[in-house]
């Protein structure tokens, strides 16, 4: 008899060959599969990574749709009515997997749900199982390792405002700058006006179609701009 629950698997960052074994297992052991799509590039990758391990004859597939809008309130219905989906099924006795990208508790749409389920639905049992996140596919892609012995390790979002960006770069020996793509040309500008010796690197789409990894960031084109890309700076130059 399963037990009834949600569990946000991470799937990875596109390789399905990344996907952890305890994944893999969920999703074909569970009732129903959610995948969150979105109004953004990333729609149909998840979709891509779970095929191989879920059978639609045998489990319901769903896809929940999250649009991506910079007011959150107007992205709450479509939580609220996720989450109530989720709920209604694990009450009926399912075994719900939820798949996000990479790591569901790394920046993840699962976090939107999470906070609803633990707020308002607090009877339904919730398991996270960890994912391989794109931050260390794209530094094993890259050749760059994120930190040693004492080093500092700073994670954030590009957008975050400049002049906490640039005392970042400047306290941090390790720099990953997430959700680059729209503000690439001003992270580009900083890094020069820092100065010192610090190696940047660009990488998209890693472990998907299109997978490209830039050791100069003067050789990144508009067109090579992509929602599932980031940099990561580190201190030092090249060995
Ligand atoms: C909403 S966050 C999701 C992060 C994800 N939970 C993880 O653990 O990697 C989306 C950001 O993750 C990064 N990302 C996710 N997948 C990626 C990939 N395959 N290649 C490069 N960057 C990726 C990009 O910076 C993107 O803007």
């Amino acid at each position: 008899m399963k037990n009834p629950r949600l569990i946000a698997v991470g799937v990875g960052p596109g390789d399905p060959e990344l996907l952890t074994l305890k994944g893999a297992r969920l999703l074909r052991e569970a009732d129903v599969v959610v995948t969150p799509i979105g109004d953004r590039s990333d729609s149909s990758v998840a979709h891509s990574i779970i095929a191989g391990f879920v059978d639609a004859g045998r489990q319901q597939l769903l896809t929940h749709v999250y649009p991506m809008k910079k007011n959150p309130a107007e992205m709450e219905d479509a939580w609220q009515a996720s989450a109530a989906e989720v709920a209604a099924l694990v009450r009926a006795g399912k075994m719900v997997v939820f798949v996000t990208l990479g790591d569901p508790f790394l920046y993840s749409t699962f976090l939107y749900l999470y906070r609803i389920l633990l707020d308002q639905y607090p009877d339904v049992a919730v398991e996270v199982v960890p994912g391989i996140s794109s931050i260390n596919a794209a530094a094993a892609a890259a050749d760059l390792p994120l930190g040693l012995a004492s080093d500092r390790i700073a994670i954030l979002p590009a957008t975050f405002e400049e002049d906490k960006l640039r005392q970042t770069l400047l306290d941090f020996d390790t720099v990953v700058l997430m959700k680059v793509h729209r503000v690439f040309d001003r992270v580009r500008n900083l890094l020069k006006e820092i100065g010192g010796e610090r190696r940047a690197v660009y990488v998209k789409r890693i472990g998907l179609a299109g997978e490209a990894v830039f050791q100069n960031l003067d050789e990144v084109k508009t067109e090579d701009l992509d929602y599932l890309s980031l940099v990561i700076v580190a201190r030092g130059k090249r060995d």
